[in-house]
């Protein structure tokens, strides 16, 4: 991934910045040339660093290839620290695939495997990626959502999941020598998390935090997964311009996020938002203009509309901004 001429700032000091800095990295997910133009440009003008994750799907959409050389150009056209990591690999194969092409750090997400294989699979990523000086981000308990419970057709809210228990990510933390840890709160994937207001057990993340503190393990970097909003006026804008979004779903507060960030969540994993963004600005182009077939007449607010929902969450959720040269 990274060449010796634009080269990636490693997870581990963008981590160690952002515990000392007490602000969260935005890791975005990226899928095509548009939604890396829209991240890089805001963390540009925001002077914020930032992770670019890759999904399994995203590869398969895609190609590695075509990923790897969209990043190669990002990092040469820009001068923010970039790091880039998979985002829920679900096999040693995948993150060892990842760890040779360069990424500078891997998830693993073995958390709907019983405890012990958890540990087992991520230690043998962990060997792995520890000697290609990779780091590796474990998930323990399980999220509600898209992920790991099927919901019901047509995508409604989804059940299942377990919360993380502060004791056992101690446990787990120390057997399979993960280098960060993507907990369970009550957050989960997609546009559909919860039905009205809900919050994040904020409570458990300050305990899990604490305890990994007390076991010696210092000030360990936590991720929260499904950290999207789901704002109500883009499925709205969605709905305006011929979508089917249902309306009575909400994400989580971002007053939830800015405490979850300051009670140690390094890293903030944003993709539905986008997703929203992207497709609520196309919606708009396609409805009121029908006769418009020129892509990049709805690529590009397809793109600009991305590019500001990220510029806010970087100012005003993340609190990344402006922290690119610490
Ligand atoms: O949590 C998963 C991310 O939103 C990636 O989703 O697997 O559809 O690319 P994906
Ligand atoms: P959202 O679906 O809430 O954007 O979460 C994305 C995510 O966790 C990627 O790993
Ligand atoms: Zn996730």
């Amino acid at each position: 991934m990274p060449s010796a001429n634009m080269p990636l700032t490693h997870t581990t000091d963008l981590f160690a910045k952002a515990l000392k800095g007490k602000y969260a990295l935005g890791a975005f997910n990226v899928n095509n040339m548009e939604l890396l133009q829209a991240i890089i440009e805001a963390c540009e003008e925001e002077k914020a660093p930032v992770m670019l994750q890759i999904s399994k799907g995203a590869r398969d959409y895609a190609h590695p290839i075509y990923l790897k050389k969209l990043i190669e150009a990002a990092v040469s056209l820009s001068t923010i620290p970039i790091a880039v990591h998979l985002d829920h690999g679900d096999s040693f194969d995948l993150c060892k695939q990842c760890i040779d092409e360069g990424f500078t750090s891997v998830m693993i997400d073995a958390s709907h495997d019983p405890f012990e294989k958890n540990v087992e699979v991520c230690r043998q990523v962990v060997d792995y990626a520890h000697k290609h000086n990779c780091v590796v981000e474990g998930e323990l308990g399980m999220l509600v959502g898209a992920q790991h419970d099927d919901g019901e057709e047509g995508g409604s809210y989804s059940k299942g999941g377990c919360y993380t228990h502060p004791e056992e990510a101690v446990q787990f933390v120390k057997q399979s020598g993960v280098d960060s840890l993507a907990v369970a709160i009550g957050n989960s994937h997609g546009a559909y998390k919860f039905k009205g207001e809900q919050h994040l057990d904020l409570e458990r993340l300050k305990a899990i935090k604490q305890a990994l503190m007390e076991a010696g393990l210092g000030d360990y970097p936590l991720v929260l997964h499904g950290a999207s909003s789901v704002p109500k006026d883009l499925a709205q804008k969605i709905n305006q311009y011929g979508g089917a979004m249902g309306e009575d779903t909400a994400g989580v507060p971002e007053a939830d996020i800015e405490i979850a960030r300051r009670t140690g969540c390094t890293k903030v994993n944003i993709d539905t938002d986008l997703r929203l963004a992207m497709t609520a600005a196309i919606r708009e182009v396609l409805m009121t203009k029908p006769k418009e077939f020129d892509p990049r007449k709805f690529l590009g607010p397809a793109r600009k509309a991305v590019k500001e929902l990220v510029r806010h969450k970087l100012k005003n959720v993340l609190c990344c901004a402006g922290h690119a040269f610490d």
